[in-house]
């Protein structure tokens, strides 16, 4: 039998953090083995807020190389860039004419990206999940590895699929595959460092927010020094009134590979000021073998291209005969 076909991606805005990581990338390398996964660079989506033409093209190239350094591996992965593949703009514009607005209105994103750009909002990030819904339906992903935030999406590409193929196809032949979300029962949602409740965010103005992958040590011991705590004795997970001793401990639990009862029985005693150092060189250890990986990656110019120049051909196989099967279902004149 076939594998199943994974497909997810991150755009390139800003520094990858923990939550990019834990929420989403991590989770590709423990599961790619198992399927036939396409990971892209998301860069038609990094449009739909302002953007700086200046630095894309070099933003592009460091999320596929940290791609490669967190441990993506071309055996059972296909990376590749979004706008390299124009099927992702051209299948967005027909489902973009069968999706209802009100359904686009109703994200969640949407409305607090759009609330930040005021007058500006521009019509791209209304359409930012018909395009990502364009991205999973192109390659008929059996599933979709995300972190929690990206659910609403994801229900939103199913409901899309199911109105293309109630309209278009049969019970036999649909058009669309239907994809499922793959959401990490730990990790899916890390939280700010400077506040438990709210996510760490790409977009939060504080850089003490989120550790990033490419944090220097001394920043990252920085960030842990002064994150936010409580002051309880004794550390815990899923009390709901201590929000960011649960999300350190997550942290805690992810980066050092223990299971809940081993941190639990580990740090049940500790403070503070005992637990801090503990994350932060765990922390440190977790990410140096990532960032060293990611200079030398870096350095190859060459090398980065002949993966990308791979990813997209075989992106593009997959892809262009989804785009044929919707137009044909549309029912397009075929090319002669
Ligand atoms: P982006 O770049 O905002 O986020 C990339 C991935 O990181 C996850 N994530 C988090 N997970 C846990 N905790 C957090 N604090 C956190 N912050 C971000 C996101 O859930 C995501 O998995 N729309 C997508 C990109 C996209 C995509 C796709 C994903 C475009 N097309 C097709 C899957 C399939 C996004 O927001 O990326």
């Amino acid at each position: 039998m076939s594998k199943q076909r994974v497909l997810s991606g991150v755009q390139p805005t800003g520094n990858l953090h923990l939550g990019n990581y834990l929420g989403a990338i991590r989770n590709w390398v423990e599961i790619q083995q198992d399927y036939d996964s396409f990971f892209c660079v998301v860069d038609l989506h990094a449009i739909t807020v302002p953007h700086n033409p200046k630095t894309l093209a070099e933003d592009t190239y460091k999320i596929a190389a940290l791609y490669l350094a967190c441990g993506i591996d071309l055996q059972y992965s296909t990376i590749f860039v979004q706008s390299h593949v124009t099927a992702h703009s051209e299948l967005t514009w027909l489902l973009n004419c069968i999706t209802p607005l009100n359904w686009l209105e109703r994200m969640i994103q949407f409305k607090e990206k759009a609330v930040k750009q005021g007058e500006n909002v521009s019509v791209g990030l209304l359409d930012y999940p018909v395009l990502m819904a364009a991205d999973i339906l192109l390659y008929n992903a059996d599933k979709v590895p995300v972190g929690e935030d990206q659910k609403q999406h994801l229900e939103l590409t199913r409901d899309i699929a199911v109105r293309v193929n109630d309209k278009f196809g049969t019970k036999k032949t649909p058009v669309l595959k239907m994809p499922d979300p793959m959401i990490a029962k730990e990790g899916a949602r890390v939280m700010s460092l400077t506040d438990g409740t709210s996510k760490m965010s790409k977009s939060d103005p504080s850089e003490m927010s989120r550790i990033n992958l490419l944090d220097t040590p001394d920043s990252i011991s920085k960030k842990i020094k002064r994150c936010k705590t409580d002051l309880v004795k004794g550390l815990t997970f899923d009390d709901s009134e201590r929000p960011e001793c649960n999300n350190l401990l997550t942290l805690y639990l992810l980066l050092s590979n223990k299971t809940k009862e081993e941190v639990t029985a580990e740090c049940q005693d500790m403070g503070w000021g005992q637990f801090k150092p503990l994350l932060t060189e765990t922390t440190i250890t977790a990410l140096k073998p990532i960032q060293d990986k990611y200079y030398e990656i870096m350095d190859d110019r060459g090398y980065l291209q002949s993966v990308l120049r791979e990813g997209r051909r075989k992106a593009e196989t997959v892809a262009n005969e989804t785009l044929s099967r919707v137009k044909n279902a549309l029912g397009y004149l075929p090319l002669f």
